[in-house]
């Protein structure tokens, strides 16, 4: 656990930044630390850098500012999908007590450290003079509670298991996008697209996972098709058996996908493999709904242009990626740290972000209300809809929401950076080979990963019940 910040901690971490940054970071770190006491500021720090990200992002400061407009509004981005990068530059700061007035977090696991060594201040009377435990959800509620108190206030909700696809590519080769329910529908589909010499692709599946996370995102939802049993088990730790049948299945499946990427995904990001996508170089690609900013961006029609399905076997399920803000505690700024924090949880701040970003609002009053429902876009109306049927048939239906791990909620960090790295392993060995390595590769990947799970065993604090 961590423990909050001595002197001797203090000039340890400051240390650790120095040495940890480097390149692009160095700026906005040396920044940081020599930043001058400006009255009345609100540093803001987030890794929304694509465009879709960026403009989301620009709506809610925009807001702001326009509520506040004495208050200088500092907003600081560190690039790399998911948080990649940002994590090991905010981290530091935190501990360092050099948190900026509000960071981004995703609910769950990843805001334990911080809770854990009370690096956050709890915001229990923020909730509770804001009514939002009785709009907010209480699955999403409990993901941002520990030991019963609030620690972050919920943005966004993105969905995480959805497949992309370019439609006139899947068109001009007679591929329904609606018959592809399975992975084996899905990869027949890919082979009839390689093997179609006109169809100009590059690859039928885009991929960019020069950050690791975006290949393990795709192992991922193959784990949660193998059922709401399995993951759940998968993420309280109690998967710990190389063999387990679903774990090899996933795995397999994973192998194959990897077949049909592009030659150089190990250096796309994530927001590049959607622009093969969207330009009908790459027929697929399975990524979380931020997609849809960098589809709107790029002025592409939902049902014309683009489209999406559930990743084969999670049709029934809706994957949360949950964007929140915290309150640290000690900020220089704490009534514009509290005044952020209560615009991200208002009905007006989800309506100036979630549009823009492909996501949904958490709040039930905004995605019950008809005249902000319109504001939304195609893909994001369908997504509201399916929430919104997988929330009221429930668990007993075999309806299920389940929280991502490889965007930190549902699985302790001390798992997520090993996983991350034996998939890139695995990527890198896997990809287009011949079958016997194929399965050596696969043997390693889930050895590593149920090994780690063992290892980390003492940093599972939470359980979870997703099947009601
Ligand atoms: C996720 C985050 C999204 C989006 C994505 C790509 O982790 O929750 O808001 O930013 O990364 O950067």
């Amino acid at each position: 656990m961590l423990k909050k910040n001595s002197a001797a901690m203090k000039t340890i971490y400051v240390l650790l930044i120095a040495i940890i940054i480097t390149g692009a970071i160095v700026g906005v770190a040396t920044y940081y630390l020599t930043r001058p006491s400006t009255a009345n500021a609100l540093t803001i720090y987030t890794w929304w850098t694509s465009g879709g990200e960026s403009a989301a992002l620009q709506n809610l400061l925009t807001l702001y500012q326009n509520q506040y407009p004495s208050v200088t509004v500092i907003p600081d981005a560190v690039a790399g999908g998911a948080g990649y990068v940002f994590k090991s530059v905010i981290k530091p700061l935190v501990l360092a007590g050099e948190a900026p007035d509000a960071f981004q977090v995703h609910a769950g696991y990843e805001m334990y450290p911080y809770v854990s060594g009370n690096y956050l201040a709890s915001i229990n009377d923020l909730w509770s003079s804001q009514g939002w435990t009785s709009v907010m959800p209480s699955v999403i509620a409990s993901e941002v509670q520990w030991s019963g108190n609030y620690y972050a206030v919920p943005l966004d909700i993105h969905r995480a298991n959805v497949i992309w696809y370019n439609a006139p590519v899947l068109a001009a080769n007679n591929i329904n996008a609606s018959t592809l329910t399975t992975w084996s529908a899905f990869f027949a589909a890919c082979q009839q697209l390689s093997q179609n010499a006109t169809s100009g692709l590059v690859a039928p599946i885009a991929l960019g996972d020069t950050d690791q996370w975006e290949a393990t995102m795709v192992l991922e939802e193959m784990m949660a098709g193998q059922g709401m049993q399995f993951y759940q088990n998968f993420i309280n730790g109690n998967i710990t058996n190389a063999n387990d049948p679903n774990l090899k299945a996933a795995t397999t499946e994973f192998a194959e996908y990897l077949n049909y990427t592009n030659a150089n995904h190990a250096s796309l990001t994530w927001d590049q493999a959607a622009a093969l996508v969207i330009n009908g170089q790459c027929a697929f690609n399975l990524m979380g709904d931020w997609n849809n900013g960098e589809f709107k961006v790029a002025n592409k029609v939902y049902g014309t242009d683009y489209g999406t399905f559930a990743a084969p076997g999670t049709a029934n399920m809706y994957g949360l990626v949950i964007d929140c803000f915290e309150h640290p505690d000690g900020v220089k700024d704490p009534t514009n740290s509290l005044n952020w924090l209560e615009l991200v949880g208002s009905a007006a701040g989800e309506m100036a972000f979630n549009p823009d970003k492909g996501s949904i609002p958490p709040r039930t009053d905004v995605l019950n209300n008809l005249t902000d429902i319109a504001q939304f876009g195609a893909y994001q109306q369908a997504a509201i809809a399916d929430y919104k049927l997988i929330t009221t048939q429930g668990t007993t239906n075999g309806y299920y929401l389940y929280p991502s791990f490889v965007h930190g909620s549902a699985m302790p960090e001390s798992v997520l950076t090993p996983f991350n790295t034996a998939v890139n392993a695995f990527v890198a060995s896997a990809r287009l080979t011949n079958s016997a390595a194929q399965s050596a590769a696969i043997s390693t990947l889930d050895s590593a990963m149920t090994s780690q799970i063992t290892t980390s065993s003492g940093d599972f604090v939470k359980t979870w019940n997703l099947t009601g």
